[in-house]
């Protein structure tokens, strides 16, 4: 996975465009609404997202790709960019108040999307929101490719997408208190002059 990622990020730059997505606006007002002072964002690549919530609120960006940290640091100055997995972040009294994370859980196997889940809720704070984003079992490349388990096809070789649906996300998040979920669409840019629409979905919750 990491050297997949690094690859990408060495030949693309940055690969989804200088944009932050529409979906950290939304969890941005959010997180003000809530007093939140600290964010994680797991998954964090170049910081597209980060550089809009890092002017705000303290925010410790958790990335895979070391030459996604490369990107990043000179992308968004004030985000924290700590090179790891997620998986192996070390479990310490540090809470946070907010984690936003978009386009990670859908990356992973049943067994890893329970655990990367499992993992963000620990590190959130009593009452701490979270705001995820993942694809939609309504976009257009579902169903491309070997389905190595339900709704998740083998799209690239070696590379998994999960594709959720409303009561997959649900289920995946019950052990919370959720607030909403809701699908929207977002257009990408590549560096090859093509433009992607994705089907996404997004999650807002609590911890109980
Ligand atoms: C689809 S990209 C999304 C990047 C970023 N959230 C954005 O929207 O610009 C997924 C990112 O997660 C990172 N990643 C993959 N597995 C990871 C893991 N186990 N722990 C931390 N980051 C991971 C990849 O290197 C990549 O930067």
């Amino acid at each position: 996975m990491k050297e997949y990622w690094d690859n990408r990020f060495i030949s693309e730059g940055l690969i989804w465009g200088e944009r932050p997505s529409e979906t950290v606006y939304a969890a941005k007002e959010i997180f003000l609404e809530n007093d939140v002072r600290t964010v994680l964002v797991p998954g964090a690549g170049y910081g597209r997202n980060t550089k809009l919530l890092s002017d705000t609120f303290q925010v410790d960006a958790i990335e895979l790709s070391s030459e996604a940290i490369t990107l990043a640091r000179l992308w968004d100055s004030k985000s924290n960019f700590i090179e790891q997995s997620i998986f192996d972040l070390p479990d310490t009294n540090k809470k946070y108040d907010a984690i936003f994370c978009y386009g990670l859980i859908h990356l992973f196997t049943e067994s890893d999307r329970a655990k990367l889940v499992n993992k963000c809720l620990e590190q959130l704070a009593q009452k701490g929101v979270y705001y995820f984003t993942c694809f939609s079992d309504e976009d257009a490349a579902y169903g491309i490719g070997k389905e190595v388990e339900y709704n998740t096809f083998e799209y690239k070789r070696g590379k998994i997408a999960h594709f959720f649906s409303e009561d997959d996300l649900r289920n995946r998040f019950k052990e919370s208190k959720i607030i909403e979920t809701g699908s929207l669409e977002e257009n990408f840019e590549y560096a090859n002059d093509t433009i992607k629409t994705y089907k996404l979905r997004y999650i807002l919750g609590m911890k109980h």
